[in-house]
């Protein structure tokens, strides 16, 4: 009775071993994962069939085989090592964490793959089992992603730069704006002072010719007349500079000019105990450009060379031929002094309209916007460059024959221009 009893147990016993082996077959057969069981050696034990599709292999050709048949080069000759390492020591790198890896398929393509990876012991032996995912998508997925990130990243470095480029020339347009009210004030202060200057003038004409030669008083009259004139011409040249586009262009030897405008300030660079040192070179081309204009351009830069030398010091004058950087034939103008330079901090903002930093009424801020605007309508360049205490070097180049001055601007011509230190 307890021997069948007994029997009947281990009957049941076995049944449901044999249920539990069956489940457990089921169980592998259904997975969606591959399950790959190795033994201590690394063979191959048991594959299912999610495994099977993986690695392109029937059950047959692997089980039995090194586990390393499933990796590529170096993974396949290492991990035999690694596996008795871990034997030895107990140093693990897959076992109870899992990663990423890569897999190689029977053809010898390989894939990325997620391998988790579980250790069973019974009495003294051991298995290892590998549940292995295909990541190929999501691997995909995500080299999709960071190229789409790669590109919003480009997409906005493209936008900074255009925002940057539509700032500076927003930056353009309102200092073109500035200069452009300054001529219409400009313009109009000179009309409202063109009639009282053409009254005055008659009178004195008047007056000097009821004037005896001998008179003592007569001497005073020429200088009032000559100063008249004199504003009558600033007067005329503002009209001048606040039309644009009534240029009256002709051949112009600068060297000339240069020497001219230098004389008419003289006196006062004498004063001052300026030296003027020349150095106009012989056989610099003559250039088509607007002569008046020309002028104030070099009247203002001496003014401001003059201004920066309050001690005395040198000005050092050059013209000499040069090209533009197209190629184009040009004219070099320099204006170099032995003043009191500029602070880099102010150099990028010299030549905006108003910017000054004389004390009132001894400075307009209007000197250099003039001749910026007045090179550019040339579509020449204008430089400077400068360093404290040392002093300081405009740089004029200005091509011997331009669109603009050959065929009178009328729009306005956005030349390039910049300042810098040296
Ligand atoms: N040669 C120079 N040396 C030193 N500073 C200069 C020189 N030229 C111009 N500057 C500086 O640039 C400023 C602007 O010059 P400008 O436009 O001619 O106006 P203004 O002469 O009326 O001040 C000056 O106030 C001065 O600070
Ligand atoms: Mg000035």
């Amino acid at each position: 009775m307890r021997a069948s009893a007994s029997a009947g147990h281990q009957t049941a016993a076995r049944d449901s071993l044999t249920t539990s082996r069956a489940s457990v077959q089921a169980l592998l057969e259904a997975a969606v994962d591959g399950i790959i069981s190795i033994d201590e050696r690394g063979i191959i034990q048991t594959i299912n069939p999610a495994a099977e599709r993986l690695f392109g292999y029937n059950a047959e050709e692997l089980v039995g085989r090194n586990v390393g048949i499933l990796m590529p080069p170096p993974y396949c000759d290492e991990h035999d090592q690694y596996l008795a390492r871990y034997l030895a020591t107990g140093q693990k790198r897959i076992i109870g964490i899992g990663r990423e890896v890569v897999g190689r398929r029977k053809d010898g393509s390989t894939f990325p793959m997620e391998l988790s990876v579980a250790e069973a012991r019974w009495g003294n032996r051991r298995a290892f089992v590998g549940i292995i995912r295909d990541i190929t998508e999501r691997k995909r997925a995500e080299e999709a992603l960071r190229q789409t990130n790669a590109s919003l990243e480009s997409a906005v470095a493209e936008l900074k730069a255009k925002n940057a480029e539509i700032r500076a020339m927003t930056q353009q347009l309102w200092q073109a704006a500035k200069l452009a009210s300054v001529g219409e004030l400009a313009a109009s202060i000179a009309h409202e002072l063109n009639n009282p200057l053409a009254t005055i003038s008659l009178r004195i004409e008047s007056v000097l010719s009821r004037t005896p030669a001998d008179d003592p008083r007569r001497r005073a009259l020429e200088i009032i007349d000559q100063e008249v004139r004199r504003m009558s011409r600033l007067v005329a040249n503002l009209l001048d500079f606040s039309r644009r586009g009534e240029e009256q262009i002709s051949t112009v030897d600068t060297r000339r000019e240069l020497a001219e405008a230098v004389e008419l300030v003289a006196h006062h660079l004498r004063k001052r105990q300026i030296q003027v040192v020349q150095e106009l070179t012989p056989g610099t081309p003559d250039i088509f450009a607007d002569r008046q204009k020309l002028r104030q351009v070099f009247l203002n830069l001496l003014t401001n060379a003059s201004d920066a030398m309050p001690q005395g010091g040198t000005l050092t004058l050059r013209t000499a031929p040069t090209t533009m950087d197209d190629g184009r034939p040009a004219v070099l103008i320099e204006f170099s002094d032995t003043g009191i330079g500029i602070p880099a901090a102010n150099l990028p903002r010299i030549m905006e309209p108003f910017f000054t930093t004389k004390e009132e009424g001894k400075g307009t801020g209007l000197g250099l916007a003039i001749c910026r605007r007045v090179i550019q309508e040339h579509q020449g360049t204008i430089t400077i460059t400068s360093t404290e205490g040392v002093g300081t070097t405009v740089t004029l180049r200005l091509p011997v024959r331009s669109d603009a001055n050959v065929a009178p601007i009328r729009n306005s011509v956005v030349a390039p221009d910049s300042t810098k230190a040296p």
